[in-house]
C-alpha cells in the first residue's frame, strides 16, 4: 500500500472498527461538537459522558450557556479541571450569541477567532459538522501521524510542528473528511496508543514507516532537554 491510500484506509477503518455511539456524534449541531471537543482537549471520554449530559441538559443551546453567569458554568465544570477552558467555554457562547447572531460560523478559520477555540479544535468542528477539508492535528494524531510518517522533527519546535501540520494536510482524503477525521482520532484512543501500540490489528500497518523501522514508539521525537 502506498501513502496516497491512507485517508481511504483509515475511512474503511473507521466504519466497521471505530467507535460511532458516543453522544457527540451522529449529530452535525456545532454547539453540541465544540461542546464535547472542548472537553475532551484534557479529559477523557469516560469522564465527559456525564458532564457533557449535564451540560446540554441544564443549557441545551449556546444562546442558553451565554446566558448563564460564568458562576454557574465553573460549578458545572467542577472536577473536570484545566478551568481556563471554563471560562473560555463562557467567553465563546457569549461571542456566538453576541457577535454571530446566535449561530457558529460555518469555516475553520472563522471558528478559530472564538475563545478557546484553536487551529486542531476549529478544524474539528468544520470537518463534523460542515464537512470542510481540513485537516486536525491534536495530541493524539500528532502521535498517530508522525508514527505513519516517521516523523523525526521535534515538535516542540514551530518549525517542525507547522511541518507535520503540512504533511497532515496532504494526507487528507479526497471524500469523507468528517469520518476520516473520527478515524484518526479512534486509530489514536485504540490502536496507536502511547505506550503500547497494537500494530497487528492495525489497518495502516503496511505503509507505517515508523513500524517498518523497527519500533513506532520512537515517534513522535523527544528531544533531551
Ligand atoms: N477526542 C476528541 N474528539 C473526540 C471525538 N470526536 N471522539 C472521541 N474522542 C475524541
Amino acid at each position: 500500500a502506498l501513502m496516497e491510500d491512507f485517508g481511504k484506509i483509515v475511512v474503511a477503518w473507521q466504519k466497521r472498527h471505530g467507535r460511532h455511539t458516543l453522544p457527540w456524534q451522529n449529530t452535525r449541531d456545532p454547539y453540541r461538537v465544540w461542546l464535547s471537543e472542548i472537553m475532551l482537549q484534557q479529559t477523557q471520554v469516560t469522564t465527559v459522558l456525564g458532564y457533557y449530559e449535564r451540560f446540554l441538559a441544564r443549557w441545551p443551546q449556546v444562546t442558553d450557556l451565554a446566558a448563564a453567569t460564568l458562576d454557574e458554568v465553573l460549578a458545572q465544570w467542577a472536577g473536570l479541571g484545566y478551568y481556563s477552558r471554563a471560562r473560555n467555554l463562557h467567553a465563546c457562547a457569549q461571542a456566538v450569541a453576541q457577535l454571530h447572531g446566535g449561530e457558529f460560523p460555518r469555516s475553520a478559520a472563522q471558528l478559530q477567532t472564538l475563545p478557546g477555540i484553536g487551529r486542531s479544535t476549529a478544524a474539528a468542528i468544520a470537518a463534523f459538522c460542515f464537512g470542510e477539508h481540513v485537516a486536525i492535528l491534536d495530541g493524539n494524531v500528532k502521535r498517530v501521524l508522525s508514527r505513519v510518517l516517521a516523523f523525526d522533527g521535534d515538535l516542540s519546535s514551530s518549525a517542525a510542528e507547522k511541518r507535520l501540520w503540512d504533511r497532515a494536510t496532504e494526507l487528507l482524503p479526497q471524500q469523507d473528511v468528517d469520518r476520516y477525521t473520527q478515524g484518526l482520532m479512534d486509530l489514536g484512543a485504540t490502536v496507536c496508543t502511547a505506550r503500547s501500540p497494537d500494530c497487528l490489528i492495525c489497518p495502516v500497518q503496511p505503509l507505517c514507516r515508523g513500524q517498518h523501522a523497527g519500533d513506532p514508539t520512537r515517534y513522535p521525537v523527544k528531544t533531551k532537554k
